[in-house]
């Protein structure tokens, strides 16, 4: 029978180094705040209890996880990560415990579960070999390379300042003895804090094996403390799912120079150029096209759609083989069908297109229906909005809307209609008619000059 898990990460600390107002763990990678990371490590190892000491910034930090489930536990003084772990006590289960940190994004799943797997009966710690372990915990094996302590290093002496292999943080034991070792805890240390580290010699001493699994990937520990460990874990974190999306087939024109905020799935033969970024939910579809410089968040694009460079996608939907941009906006609510064209200086919102309608150049349609083979034409604009409440247009199939042309929503303009250039339409048009709306004629006046540059008085 499986165990039951609890997981305590710890956050309390402040992230002075940071230099800014926002909680350390609050910062983001990958566009998810960083303890969001830990937290979905943790949700993915199935505990029973997930626990987060907090203390800076709490009221923030529980905020911004609010949905999720989750123990708060305040460390209001911050007394060292033994003293931390004591504030999660009362409220953990029988079973094991898995020690995690809050400001470690990349924790890797895998690594916790072998630290699970050596923790039924033992001590289990992750640990790593680093060339440069000042300011670590070192692991401290005997002859027969049994670890027997960590020392920290402002406690260690010059020859176990020498060992390379340090402490990531990242622990499991089973509760029970977890609860007896911190009881056991003091400060009497060159920091004055309670160091979760110094249960591994009170392993030692009641017999109880101590397992360090080592890994070698060293970003899967690292810490965030400060501006530069932020941007070098994302750029791991970016350059880890670009290498994900080649080895699925999708091409890249240059590997670094895409971001993903969120997730993005692609079907086969994805062709991405540079500096795209994606956010939240992205879908593209087989063969999709996206030229440089494209931001495209929570949106699905279909089957053989070519996005153009410069376009911006916010919660949309693409038809296949539909072709967007260069330079086209499109905003909430916007669904597009299959062969769809939107050209330049485009922007839509709330626009429903069905197939094969183009809306080319210059033009904003909101709160908009348009049928099926539909031709706006540029500058046309849909009036959706009188200051107060806002209307929509309907465009009915076939229907061919001339340049310059202002839509008074609500409105609609019937199946085949057609509007002339330059039309204000205030009332329904009629299906298959002409309808034009301009000033009455065409005047031309002889002989008039136009106007001259005043001369300023020296
Ligand atoms: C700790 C380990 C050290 C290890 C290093 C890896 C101890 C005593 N030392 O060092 O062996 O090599 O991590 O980075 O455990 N925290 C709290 N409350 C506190 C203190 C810390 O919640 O009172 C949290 C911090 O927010 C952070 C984590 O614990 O997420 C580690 O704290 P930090 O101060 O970075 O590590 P050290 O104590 O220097
Ligand atoms: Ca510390």
């Amino acid at each position: 029978m499986t165990q039951k898990l609890n997981i305590v990460i710890l956050a309390a600390g402040k992230g002075t180094r940071m230099h800014s107002d926002t909680p350390k763990v609050l910062h983001q990678v990958g566009g998810q705040p960083i303890l969001g990371h830990v937290i979905d490590c943790a949700k993915a190892l199935q505990p029973q209890k997930i626990i987060v000491v907090y203390g800076f910034g709490g009221e923030q930090v529980k905020q911004a996880f609010a949905e999720e489930n989750i123990t708060w536990v305040n460390q209001a003084e911050q007394k060292g990560t033994g003293h931390a772990v004591q504030q999660a006590l009362p409220y953990l289960q029988d079973g094991q415990t898995l020690i995690l940190l809050g400001d470690v994004p990349l924790v890797d799943r895998q690594a916790c579960g072998q630290l699970l797997e050596q923790s039924r009966q033992s001590l289990a710690l992750l640990s790593f070999i680093k060339a440069d372990p000042t300011g670590y915990g070192r692991i401290v094996r005997d002859a027969n390379h049994q670890v027997t302590a960590i020392v920290e290093h402002k406690d260690a002496n010059e020859a176990q300042r020498q060992i390379q292999e340090v402490n990531t943080g990242i622990m499991a034991m089973p509760t029970a003895q977890l609860n007896n070792w911190l009881s056991k805890l003091t400060n009497n240390n060159a920091q004055g804090e309670y160091y979760l580290t110094d249960i591994v010699a009170f392993a030692v001493a009641d017999n109880i094996a101590v397992q360090a699994v080592v890994t070698d990937d060293e970003w899967s520990v690292t810490g965030i403390n400060a501006k530069t460990d932020l941007v070098q874990i994302e750029r791991v974190y970016q350059a880890r799912l670009a290498n994900k999306l080649l080895q699925q087939g999708v091409t890249l024109k240059d590997a670094n120079r895409i971001d993903i905020r969120g997730n993005l799935t692609c079907g086969r033969d994805v062709d991405i150029d540079v500096n795209c970024v994606f956010e939240g939910q992205v879908t593209l579809g087989d063969r999709v096209q996206v030229g440089a410089n494209c931001v495209i968040k929570n949106a699905s694009i279909h089957a053989g759609a070519k996005i153009e460079p410069f376009t911006h996608i916010d919660d949309a939907v693409v038809g296949e083989q539909s072709k967007i941009g260069p330079f086209a906006r499109l905003r909430p609510g916007t669904k597009l069908g299959t062969d769809t064209h939107v050209g330049n200086f485009v922007e839509l919102k709330n626009a429903q297109v069905d197939i094969g309608s183009k809306i080319n150049h210059l033009s904003y349609v909101g709160d908009s229906t348009v049928g099926k083979n539909v031709n706006i034409g540029a500058g046309t604009i849909t009036c959706n909005y009188d200051g107060a409440n806002k209307f929509r247009t309907i465009i009915e199939d076939d229907a061919f809307i001339g340049s310059d042309t202002q839509l008074i929503a609500p409105v609609t303009i019937g199946k085949g209609a057609t509007i002339a250039a330059g039309s204000t339409i205030t009332r329904n048009a009629p299906a298959d008619a002409l309808t034009l709306c301009r000033a009455k004629e065409q005047k031309s006046i002889m002989g008039w000059k136009r106007p001259q540059k005043i001369k300023k008085p020296d």
